[in-house]
């Protein structure tokens, strides 16, 4: 790895609000979770994917995500995303006060249909009518691809599928797509190799990353994304997330361990880690119990020297 080329910055998404309270048996009332994202922004958070519109009967934890948009607090320069399937959720969102959308789809066949009943072909033929929605109705739209690097039913996803679904997107005109791993199947070499090639590929479009520590391999994947010049990263409060149609899928990297991988390594977030340390602890009081941030049972390495110094 060339240290000398890493990127200065990264962009940290908070997506516990999402991905990290959707699975969760302990669902939090809406002050719950709007105490948790006023703690995000105030810890220097910049994007927060806060909820999504999806079906009630499919993901109760997110059913009241109208509500809670309702109430965010307007910071400048914050940005808050709602994750949608449809023109419906699309509806919704916009009902609700949110001015951009996160349309996901899967790159894997069985993934997208245990996920959406669609194949992803399908998907995102479905989107147009939400593109074109959006655009009338000035909402933006990124998307966000599952299983990219790996998929619990189907196994192995060809870089070409990754690709194609990827191309089809940018061709809508959404421009910012982020690669997910949902089940923690990623490797280093193949980050690094699919996010140099992608980018050669689609080059107009902005890749982000999206990665879960299933298999412990989730901040090796960051640097590797980091390496091959990604700069936007999406992570959950403490730790918790995970997808419940997909097998075997358990927490997203943890954002307080990605906030001090970063400290530790000099790319600056533009992220208070104490504030963060305190909101993870807080997520861990909401849903009872502990959850895989390392940062939240270590504490950070300064912390652990001033306390034996005494
Ligand atoms: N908001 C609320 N309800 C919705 C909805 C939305 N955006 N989209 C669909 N629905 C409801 C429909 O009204 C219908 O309800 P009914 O059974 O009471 O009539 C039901 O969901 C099925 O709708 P349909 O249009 O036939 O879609 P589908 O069965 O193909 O479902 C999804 C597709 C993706 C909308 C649905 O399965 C879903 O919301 N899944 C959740 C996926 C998810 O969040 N996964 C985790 C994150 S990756
Ligand atoms: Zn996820």
């Amino acid at each position: 790895m060339d240290w000398t080329k890493l990127p200065q910055k990264m962009l940290v998404c908070e997506v516990g609000p999402r991905d990290g309270l959707q699975s969760e048996k302990q669902h939090l009332t809406i002050d719950q979770k709007l105490e948790l994202i006023n703690l995000a922004v105030a810890a220097g958070c910049k994007v927060v994917e806060v909820g999504s519109f999806v079906s009630p009967k499919a993901i109760p934890q997110m059913a009241d995500t109208d509500e809670l948009c309702k109430l965010l607090p307007q910071v400048e320069g914050v940005e808050y995303r709602g994750l949608i399937f449809n023109l419906k959720g699309l509806k919704r969102a916009e009902a609700a006060g949110l001015k951009k959308c996160q349309l996901t789809v899967s790159a894997s066949k069985g993934h997208c249909l245990a996920n959406m009943n669609k194949t992803p072909e399908e998907a995102v033929a479905s989107f147009a009518e939400c593109v074109e929605y959006a655009n009338e109705h000035g909402i933006a739209l990124c998307a966000a691809m599952a299983t990219s690097f790996g998929c619990p039913i189907d196994g192995h996803v060809p870089f070409e599928q990754v690709v194609s679904v990827a191309k089809c997107l940018s061709e809508m005109g959404i421009k910012e797509i982020t690669l997910a791993d949902t089940t923690g199947m990623a490797n280093p070499r193949q980050v690094y190799q699919y996010m140099v090639d992608i980018q050669k590929l689609i080059p107009d479009a902005d890749f982000g990353l999206h990665f879960h520590n299933t298999r412990g391999l989730g901040l090796a994947n960051v640097m590797a994304g980091l390496e091959a010049g990604i700069v936007r990263f999406d992570a959950s409060y403490a730790g918790t997330g995970g997808c419940p149609f997909a097998p075997g899928a358990s927490g997203n990297i943890a954002t307080e361990d990605l906030i001090n991988m970063c400290n530790e390594t000099g790319i600056e977030t533009g992220i208070d880690i104490d504030k963060y340390l305190e909101l993870g602890r807080k997520v861990e009081e909401y849903v009872g119990g502990k959850r895989s941030s390392a940062l939240l049972r270590a504490g950070k390495c300064s912390d652990i020297v001033a306390k034996n110094k005494k």
